[in-house]
């Protein structure tokens, strides 16, 4: 293959990150959980979609702009929201400039290592997204913050389950980048000279700590100082998400459905969006909301809840139109 900058499929990205990336900072992104069946199975239900295009009769101009929660975007996809993408200096700044310039969306996790105020400036179709985490004024205050940075969204997020399983791949992530860390990644650091050296022109090291879970004036949590408030978080009932979407006010997607009856509770709980998934098969292993009849593999366009059916990496959601086929007892 041409050594140029452009690539198509996720196949190559992924070639190119293996060689870029330390090994344990690859395989944190990469990792399922488990057994690794909800990650499989993701990848194959990605690879089961299909196009049946049409040859003649055509529109001269080709365009696969689309509206997802108000926003206009170029393409049917946008980010999904990534916490601790301190993987690169830039890291959620970068990714989102990269969808502006391509007319899309981001999603930015409250786990993210850059400011939302920075995003925002970086991509202003920025969604926020928040896990069920603290008391209500804690939330209240996180979101005060993302609205007057002027996100255009939020996302909920419920599937997290705090599974620990690391059968999948996944390594003990450290809390900070110390002198000890530092020591113990080095032998695997030192082989990945390019990636040693973005943060080295940076002037930076990987920061990981949470700028977006930051309580006013107090310095940002770290990674595992924000999940331990997270954990000790009782779970929201559907009243709970009632409130948060009230308390909201604008678009609000929930994200981490996998049941019907979710769904629908979803939707009497007035969210504006859906968004069927599993967290990329890196939370609870056997989770499989595709097979679970959730999103329809194939239905024509006039019969179809949503406009937008996720279906697992594609970072799409479900927006409610008026015929829902979805009834309870469907899965
Ligand atoms: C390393 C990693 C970190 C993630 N962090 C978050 C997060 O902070 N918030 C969130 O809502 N989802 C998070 N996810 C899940 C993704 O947003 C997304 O759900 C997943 O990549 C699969 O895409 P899908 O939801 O379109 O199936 C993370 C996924 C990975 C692999």
């Amino acid at each position: 293959m041409a050594r140029t900058g452009w690539f198509e499929t996720v196949a190559e990205a992924q070639r190119r990150a293996r060689r870029r990336l330390p090994p344990s900072v690859y395989s944190a992104l990469l990792a399922g959980s488990e057994r690794g069946i909800s990650y499989d199975d993701n990848t194959a239900a990605l690879g089961e979609l299909g196009f049946a295009p049409h040859v003649a009769d055509l529109s001269a101009s080709r365009d696969q702009g689309t509206r997802v929660m108000g926003q206009h975007i170029s393409l049917p996809v946008l980010i999904s929201p990534t916490g601790v993408q301190a993987v690169h200096p830039d890291g959620e700044v970068a990714v989102a400039r990269a969808a502006a310039a391509r007319g899309t969306a981001m999603g930015l996790s409250s786990f993210a290592s850059k400011p939302v105020e920075d995003v925002v400036a970086a991509n202003p179709q920025t969604f926020f997204q928040t896990y069920w985490s603290g008391d209500r004024d804690a939330m209240v205050r996180r979101l005060d913050r993302a609205r007057a940075a002027g996100v255009v969204g939020l996302i909920l997020t419920l599937d997290w389950s705090f599974s620990h399983g690391r059968d999948g791949g996944s390594p003990a992530i450290p809390d900070r980048v110390d002198i000890k860390t530092m020591a113990r990644f080095a032998p695997e650091v030192v082989r990945r000279p390019r990636w040693l050296l973005d943060f080295a022109r940076s002037g930076t090291l990987p920061d990981l700590t949470l700028p977006n879970m930051a309580e006013p004036e107090r310095p940002a949590p770290t990674f595992f100082g924000a999940y331990g408030e997270w954990m000790q978080t009782p779970p929201p009932s559907w009243k709970d998400v009632a409130w948060l979407r009230e308390e909201w006010g604008g678009p609000f997607l929930l994200k981490g459905i996998g049941r019907i009856d979710d769904a629908l509770a979803a939707r009497d709980a007035g969210v504006t969006a859906i968004s069927v998934s599993n967290h990329g098969g890196n939370n609870l292993d056997g989770t499989r909301p595709l097979q679970s009849g959730c999103c329809p593999r194939s239905q024509p366009r006039s019969a179809t809840t949503s406009r937008y059916c996720s279906t697992a990496g594609s970072g799409a959601a479900a927006t409610w139109s008026r015929r829902s086929p979805w009834a309870p007892g469907r899965c």
